[in-house]
C-alpha cells in the first residue's frame, strides 16, 4: 500500500528570516525540507540566517526595507521576488515584518509561521518576555497558516512548554526552540505533502500514522 508520507514530492519553497536562523537551521537539516528550499530571503542585510543558507548553497535575498517607500511597496517587491523565483510555499522563521496581504493573498493556504507561544496567548514581538511578566505556568510554540491578521491564522500544530521557576527570557526561549526545531520540519512538510486540510479555522492532518512509523 503506498504510504502518504514516503510520495515524492517536489516543491519549491522560500523561507523568510531576519535573525539568527536556528529555525531556518533546522529546515536545512532536515532530509526532505531542506532539498525544497529554492530561496532564503532577509530584511536584514546582516542576518545570521543568510549565512546560513550561503553555507549550504542556498540562493539568498536581502531584500532591503529602506530603499521601499511603505509597506505596501515593500511587500509588492516581495511577492515580484517569489514569483520571479517559481516559489510555490512561504516559511516565516522568525521573519519580523508583517506580510502585507497581497503576498498573503498570492499564497493563501502555503504560507506558514512559527510564533513562540500557545497562540491566542501572547501574540506579537515579544511572546518569550510577555509569557514570563503573565506568570505563566505554561506556554510553547504555535505553527500556523498565515492570514491576513497577525499571529493569527488556522493552527497546524502546538506543543506546551512548562515554566520553571529559575527561567528567564533566555532559558524558556531555548526550550521553546528546541520544540520549534523538532515541529517546524514536520509541519512544512504536512503542507507540502498536501496532508493538511481545512474546516473552518480546524486544520486536520492526514496521514500522522504513517508519518510515525
Ligand atoms: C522563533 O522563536 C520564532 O518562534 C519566532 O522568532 C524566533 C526566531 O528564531 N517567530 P530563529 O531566528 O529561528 O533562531
Amino acid at each position: 500500500m503506498a504510504r502518504l508520507a514516503s510520495r515524492a514530492v517536489d516543491a519549491r519553497l522560500a523561507v523568510l528570516a531576519s535573525g539568527s536562523g536556528t529555525n531556518l537551521q533546522a529546515l536545512l537539516n532536515d532530509p526532505k525540507v531542506g532539498r525544497w528550499i529554492a530561496l532564503v530571503v532577509s530584511d536584514r542585510e546582516r542576518a545570521l540566517a543568510l549565512e546560513r543558507a550561503r553555507a549550504r548553497g542556498v540562493r539568498t535575498e536581502f531584500l532591503d526595507p529602506a530603499l521601499y517607500p511603505d509597506r505596501a511597496a515593500y511587500g509588492q517587491a516581495l511577492l515580484v521576488l517569489l514569483q520571479r523565483e517559481a516559489v510555490e510555499y512561504v516559511v516565516l522563521a522568525g521573519f519580523m515584518r508583517v506580510l502585507g496581504p497581497e503576498v498573503v493573498r498570492a499564497f493563501e493556504g502555503r504560507i506558514l509561521n512559527i510564533h513562540p507561544s500557545l497562540l491566542p496567548a501572547f501574540p506579537g514581538r515579544h511572546a518569550v518576555p510577555d509569557a514570563l511578566a503573565w506568570g505563566a505556568k505554561v506556554s510553547g510554540v504555535t505553527i500556523h497558516l498565515v492570514d491576513e491578521q497577525v499571529d493569527h491564522g488556522p493552527i497546524v500544530i502546538q506543543e506546551a512548554v512548562p515554566l520553571v521557576e529559575e527561567d528567564d527570557e533566555g532559558s524558556l526561549h531555548a526550550r521553546i526552540r528546541a520544540v520549534e526545531h523538532r515541529q517546524y520540519p514536520r509541519a512544512v512538510r504536512m503542507l507540502v505533502e498536501g496532508r493538511i486540510k481545512m474546516e473552518g479555522r480546524r486544520v486536520h492532518v492526514l496521514g500522522e500514522f504513517e508519518e510515525a512509523r
